[in-house]
């Protein structure tokens, strides 16, 4: 067994539509550079429990169009401590793993900095969360499936607003930035979007949806980031039916957003940083993430990435409200 010719990779947080076909890529990426690619099983958690399977071109079959993420994930509580790493590092040893490439978000990422900080191990990072809010690159994966299938499901509560007359308010994903919502708002048409980088102001809300009315509009459509707290969407929806003549109905769009058939956008996004991962790794680079800017494939060190957050546009806000006179 060849040591330094063993890549050892896991998908880590929340599920992305894409991951899978980023796996295909790496393993064979892989293959054909002579390595041997071991695959870790839910994450950093299985990476302490030595939870690991060697991969082979044909593991990675059929799953190029498949959601979720074949090893499984996890959030580790023990791979944030020391010990947990040790443990870790020392599971890796046993199987002659000396680098590792990563795919998920920010925490992730973070992870695989601290491992390769603390022991000998080159890691790469692959940017992977339906937020695309990782810095460095202009997009991550399952960003692009994420908002196709929050669009199909608003174009549908579209049809009961307009035949109702009703105001929708749709709680989308996003905890810490506006991507998903800001998105989906201006590819459905929405009359407004509410997202955590804009401090939430029911009058400009109460004003726009009045106005509509006004003009003779049957329904409306208001996109909610979910901020820290899913189901904030419910004290909005109050604070307006209060204030306007018409029925104010809630949705949580949930998880839906992260599962499902990764888009041809996610695929050969996922196809291109996984292969680029894995030149990486040949050419002995470590603590870097790949990245795509301007359709160009990209590295960024882990310091220009971790613990930042790109934040999402506010002028497109102002495009929402143009748009949906
Ligand atoms: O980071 C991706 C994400 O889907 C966020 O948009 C969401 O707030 C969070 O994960 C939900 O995580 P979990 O599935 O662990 O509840």
């Amino acid at each position: 067994m060849q040591g330094l010719n063993r890549i050892g990779v896991l998908t880590s947080g929340g599920d992305a539509p894409g991951m899978n076909a980023c796996l295909r890529a790496i393993v064979r990426t892989g293959i054909f550079y002579g390595r041997e690619v071991v695959g870790i099983e839910d994450g950093y958690d299985g990476l302490i429990k030595g939870n690991m399977v060697p991969m082979s071109l044909r593991s990675v079959g059929n799953i190029i169009q498949r959601g979720g993420t074949i090893l499984g994930s996890s959030r580790s509580e023990e791979f944030m401590t020391k010990a947990g790493r040790k443990t870790a590092h020392e599971k890796m040893e046993a199987w002659n793993l000396s680098s590792l490439i990563v795919l998920g978000g920010d925490g992730t990422l973070a992870g695989a900095a601290e491992l390769s900080k603390e022991f000998s191990i080159n890691t790469i990072g692959v940017p992977c969360t339906i937020d695309n809010d990782i810095v460095g690159t202009d997009f991550s994966i399952g960003f692009d499936t994420a908002l196709n299938t929050a669009v199909e499901a608003i174009d549908k509560i579209r049809d009961t607003a307009d035949s109702h007359d009703r105001v929708f308010m749709i709680e989308v994903m996003g905890r810490n930035t506006g991507h998903i919502a800001l998105e989906t708002a201006l590819a459905a048409g929405a009359e407004y979007a509410i997202i955590p980088e804009a401090p939430f102001d029911p009058k400009p809300l109460v004003a726009k949806i009045t106005a509509g009315i006004d003009r003779g509009k049957s329904g409306s459509i208001v996109v909610v980031a979910e901020k820290d707290t899913p189901g904030w969407v419910f004290e909005i929806a109050k604070i307006v039916k209060a204030k306007i003549k018409r029925d104010v109905r809630s949705a949580i769009l949930g998880h839906l957003q992260r599962g499902g058939s990764p888009s041809v956008v996610d695929r050969n996004l996922a196809s291109r940083l996984g292969a680029k991962a894995v030149e990486l790794i040949v050419a002995n680079k470590n603590r870097v993430m790949v990245g795509v800017r301007s359709n160009q494939m990209v590295e960024v060190d882990f310091k220009d990435v971790i613990g930042k957050r790109e934040h999402a546009d506010l002028e497109k806000l102002k495009l929402i409200d143009i748009l949906s006179m």
